[in-house]
């Protein structure tokens, strides 16, 4: 008993006391990991990097970006000339969708990601890190708190799995 109420007293992270009251946005975020991906066999890599980070699994699908999805989920590129190409890319073969949650996971999933080309992108990130091609790019992430709302009712339209993450006081400070 006295040694279940030692763990117990060192179960949390002290520093959480302090940090009570310190304001998080909590966010879910939708990701996508393109066929190029999937053919150069790097999703448990990619996955890796966000586990690592510390954002949390919440939804993982494999499928197909049907015609209708490709035109629904990138509405916004539709006048774009890369438009024809980026929906036969995404449709080519299986993609991995995930939705991960964390503290700003948005901007941090996108901050891991680089910049939109592999190129462009700086080393340490996931494109800057995995390729230099300016149509195969590896992986999408919503922009935003809008973007990231509408694109997981797409790709998650039964919701995400809401389970407690153990670790979550050593990793998100307070929530
Ligand atoms: P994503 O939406 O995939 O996360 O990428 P992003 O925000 O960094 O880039 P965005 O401007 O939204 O473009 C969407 C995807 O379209 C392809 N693209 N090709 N050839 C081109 O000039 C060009 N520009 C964009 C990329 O696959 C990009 O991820
Ligand atoms: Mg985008």
């Amino acid at each position: 008993m006295e040694k279940l109420a030692k763990f117990a007293e060192n179960a949390y992270p002290p520093a959480l006391v302090i940090l009570e009251t310190q304001i998080l946005t909590m966010e879910t975020t939708l990701l996508l990991l393109k066929p190029d991906a999937l053919h150069r066999g790097l999703v448990g890599r990619i996955l890796t990097r966000f586990e690592e980070k510390g954002l949390q699994l919440v939804g993982m699908r494999l499928m197909r970006m049907s015609q209708e999805i490709a035109a629904k989920h990138y509405a916004e590129h539709v006048e774009r000339p890369f438009y024809p190409g980026l929906v036969s890319f995404m449709t080519c073969s299986p993609i991995v969708a995930l939705a991960l949650r964390g503290p700003d996971a948005i901007a941090v999933a996108r901050r891991l990601m680089g910049k939109t080309f592999g190129i462009e992108a700086d080393a340490g990130t996931i494109r800057g890190d995995f390729g230099c091609s300016k149509s195969y790019n590896l992986i999408h992430g919503s922009d935003s708190a809008e973007s990231a709302a509408r694109e997981l009712g797409i790709f998650f339209p039964e919701g995400t799995e809401d389970w407690d993450l153990i670790t979550s006081p050593w990793l998100w400070d307070a929530e």
